[in-house]
């Protein structure tokens, strides 16, 4: 990592106030540390919890992305009860399955149409936990003095063309007091968009900004990010004039040939996402409809039989089905979850 960008990430934890809890951070970061061994060992059976809990908070959403990965699944009758109550959020924090420090990323759908939203995240707060979400940003202005007074430490905004004119006041208003992080899903025809893109988040004063390959789901018509020399050139000249404005992550792009590559993702190890019924993930990619067990216990959720197997076949270079098309698989990847 360049000193620039390490100086960059310093001021992000500083404005995250992570000297506040020196303890638990530390001890968040060992977590991370105890993570890293077991993939570094290839450990299928954990002994701690993964650090990272994605908290699906319901299954509705304001919009209807068509790339979206679960396109099909939201705001159907199937899935209309999915929604977290805060006594089932504090339950699952209670319960051996759940670790006690580590980070607490609210997701959804749109996570902000879960009525219980600030009272979850006011509870992960009191817990420790670093807190983030991910948003499309559609309910930031009613929300905008909750979220100030919410002490929330990151806040992923996704850049949709068609909303972000409008939501660009409250953006420069919030990112006084909330780090944002701007996100971009790319695809092949959605190359051309990336400067505005860059300017728009230096113009609400982004920390950070990624730009997320676009993950082929079967539903989506439009192509991921292939390597190619034209986008690597564009890469280094936008790195270059706007990597000190924020820091700036680019996901891998995919590879054209998947033959002999190493499967090198590690969120089987490091992240779990958990649904309203406190069901589990093993990644966001994953249809709505493949979660599984109980994140309370151990035994039926971070290491369930499905999740040593998931293990397993990402140690022994195998590509799981749910996988396919997924950059992460192959790309020893700089994106940090956020
Ligand atoms: C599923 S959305 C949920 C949160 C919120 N509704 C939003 O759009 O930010 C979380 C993130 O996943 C991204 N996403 C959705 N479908 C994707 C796909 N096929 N490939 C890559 N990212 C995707 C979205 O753009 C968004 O940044
Ligand atoms: S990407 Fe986010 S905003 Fe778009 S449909 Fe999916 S959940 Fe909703």
């Amino acid at each position: 990592m360049k000193i620039a960008t390490a100086i960059q990430y310093f001021k992000l934890a500083l404005r995250m106030k992570v000297y506040r809890h020196p303890f638990t951070n530390f001890r968040i970061g060992l977590h991370f540390l105890l993570i890293r061994i077991n993939i570094l060992l290839k450990t299928k059976k954990l002994t701690i919890s993964p650090p990272n809990i994605v908290f699906s908070l319901t299954s509705r959403c304001n919009k209807t992305c068509d790339f979206c990965h679960y396109i099909t699944e939201l705001n159907s009758p199937e899935h209309k009860e999915d929604e977290l109550s805060y006594d089932s959020f504090v339950e699952i924090l209670d319960s051996e399955g759940c670790p006690s420090v580590g980070r607490i990323c609210l997701y959804g759908g749109e996570p902000l149409l879960n009525k219980d939203f600030f009272k979850i995240l006011a509870e992960a707060k009191k817990r420790k936990f670093l807190t983030s979400i991910v948003t499309n940003g559609l309910l930031i202005t009613k929300y905008k003095s909750e979220l100030q007074e919410s002490n929330l430490d990151l806040m992923t905004v996704s850049y949709y063309p068609e909303d972000v004119e409008k939501i660009k006041p409250s953006l420069v208003n919030i990112s006084k007091y909330i780090p944002i992080n701007l996100s971009y899903v790319v695809s092949n025809n959605r190359i051309d968009e990336i400067e505005k893109f860059l300017i728009y988040a230096r113009d609400i004063n982004a920390a950070m900004v990624t730009i997320e390959n676009l993950r082929e789901n079967g539903i989506t018509s439009e192509e991921s990010l292939k390597e190619n020399e034209q986008l690597k050139s564009q890469r280094v000249h936008l790195t270059e004039n706007y990597s000190k404005h924020f820091i700036l992550r680019w996901s891998g792009f995919n590879k054209i040939d998947t033959v002999n590559l190493k499967t090198s993702c590690v969120d089987f190890w490091d992240t779990i996402f958990v649904n309203a019924k406190g069901q589990i993930s093993p990644c966001c990619q994953y249809p709505l409809n493949s979660y599984f067990g109980d994140i309370k216990k151990k035994s039926s959720s971070v290491n369930s039989l499905e999740m040593l197997k998931l293990r397993d076949q990402i140690s022994s270079n195998q590509a799981p089905k749910n996988c396919e098309g997924c950059h992460y698989l192959y790309a020893k990847d700089p994106l940090y979850k956020s």
